[in-house]
């Protein structure tokens, strides 16, 4: 325990420290959720839903083709324009569009019309405007897909609440929105959750990968499930393929109660701020939406006590949402006893002249944020292992957090081996891309499938 921390101070980030005890508890809730989601039966009533991917081909690696995406999904939308080339050989062309923040909360209508402007000048600055196109969409929010390219939004997550989407077909309404314009030609021929991609995208390359994770704004998983067990899947006893990628959906784990034992009276704040409070339980205890949050407020809590800062606020601290979950990565980025990135965090937020127990107390609070978020993620994971009953697997990896954070990576991979069997091996590999190159894969079997009709 750091000598520096005041007592108080770990007092208050207790809860946060989930032991090997709670973590064995959290993979068997998990189990149980994830079996009830696969389940005809018990699907309607389960939270982690186990949406059928309706992707049931990995990459051959023989893919080839021009495709478009476009990754909606987090803080960033883009469009991208992928050529399969080989399987050594995949050219990435993507730019980022600036995604005006009061979309998130507008009309269905406003954020389609802006995706479908977007690829519009997309295609023109290409001289794509008369080719037309198969284009994979990532989307990654719940959605309830009734084929590779029918998928209906169940809920928003991850701060987005626009109107009249919910219940409705996302292809179409994006398809509606291109044909509305009339200066395209483009074709959505498949809709995928930014795991799948992520799945997809590291298949290509490392044939033993059956699990896509994203640590993101958003935390999710997907993993390549038997088909005969996807119960929820018309074809499930008859389809001729053995495989098919289940959408976990796990950031709802919890949302019926089964994870107060994780959280904390932080979470419950963070809760009643967000669009959706009472939903997204797991996720909000992991990803990068909030993390940041939650050390801010630990640490105001920290500094109306006086235990931090000498009792003094800063202005910028007391706006919600302004400590940065890259400040997190930020301030646990620098070797011990050194402080440079904590002070340029600290200068950013507006808190002068600190002494070093309250640059120790903040690096603690965020290890105590960012080590359960890894405790849980590898949880999840394992529940997910087992549940494949595997003694192998590569797990492909995206999302800010794990991307960005010094420990993240090296946090997973220890408290994994810690709950998994003996003997049971498996690699975390950053998946390069998967809202691209994910998105040209599984718009290719699309095509495939379609051309086989
Ligand atoms: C949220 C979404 C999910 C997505 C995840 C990561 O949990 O509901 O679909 O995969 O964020 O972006």
């Amino acid at each position: 325990m750091p000598s520096l921390v005041h007592t108080e101070i770990e007092t208050a980030v207790k809860g946060f420290l989930i032991d090997q005890e709670k973590m064995t508890e959290v993979v068997e809730r998990m189990t149980k959720e994830i079996k009830m989601g696969l389940a005809k039966d018990t699907h309607a009533r389960a939270v982690i839903k186990c949406f059928v991917s309706h992707v049931q081909d990995l990459p051959t690696g023989k893919e080839r083709g021009k495709y478009l995406a476009l990754d909606l999904g987090g803080s960033n939308f883009r469009v991208l324009l992928v050529n399969l080339i080989s399987n050594s050989d995949v050219e990435i062309m993507s730019k980022g569009y600036n995604f005006p923040l009061t979309l998130m909360s507008g009309s269905g209508k406003a954020l389609f019309d802006f995706l479908a402007e977007s690829l519009s000048e997309f295609c023109h600055t290409h001289g794509l405007e008369n080719e037309s196109l198969p284009l994979g969409f990532t989307f990654s929010f719940p959605l309830q897909q009734q084929g590779l390219s029918k998928g209906i939004l169940v809920a928003w997550t991850k701060g987005f609440s626009c109107e009249g989407v919910v219940g409705k077909n996302v292809v179409s309404l994006l398809q509606e929105a291109i044909d509305r314009r009339g200066d395209i030609k483009i074709n959505t021929v498949a809709i995928l959750n930014d795991t799948v991609g992520t799945l997809m995208s590291c298949a290509f390359y490392h044939p033993n990968c059956r699990i896509g994770l994203i640590v993101g704004t958003g935390s999710n998983a997907c993993y390549v499930e038997k088909t005969v067990n996807a119960e929820c899947f018309e074809g499930y006893q008859t389809s001729p393929k053995p495989s098919m990628i289940i959408n976990c959906e796990w950031g709802a784990f919890g949302d019926n109660g089964v994870l107060e034992f994780v959280r904390t009276s932080y979470d419950k704040i963070v809760d009643k701020v967000t669009p959706n409070p009472g939903k997204q339980t797991f996720e909000k205890c992991i990803s990068g939406m909030y993390m940041g949050e939650l050390v801010r407020l630990v640490v105001i809590d920290m500094i109306a006590k006086g235990f931090m800062f000498h009792g003094i606020i800063s202005e910028k601290i007391q706006e919600r949402w302004s400590f940065k979950t890259a400040y997190i990565s930020d301030v646990e980025s620098d070797a011990p006893g050194e402080y440079r990135n904590c002070n340029k965090v600290l200068s950013e937020l507006g808190i002068l002249g600190c002494q070093e127990p309250d640059k120790e107390a903040l690096r603690y609070i965020c290890e105590a944020v960012s080590s359960r978020s890894a405790k849980l993620c590898a949880c999840g994971l394992v529940t997910i292992i087992n549940k494949m009953n595997i003694n192998e697997v590569v797990i492909g990896i995206d999302g800010s957090v794990y991307r960005f954070h010094p420990k993240y990576h090296d946090m997973l991979q220890h408290h994994m081996k810690k709950l998994l069997k003996p003997g049971v091996k498996f690699e975390l590999i950053v998946s390069e891309d998967g809202s691209g190159r994910g998105a040209a894969l599984v718009a290719a079997t699309a095509v495939q499938a379609k051309s086989k009709l």
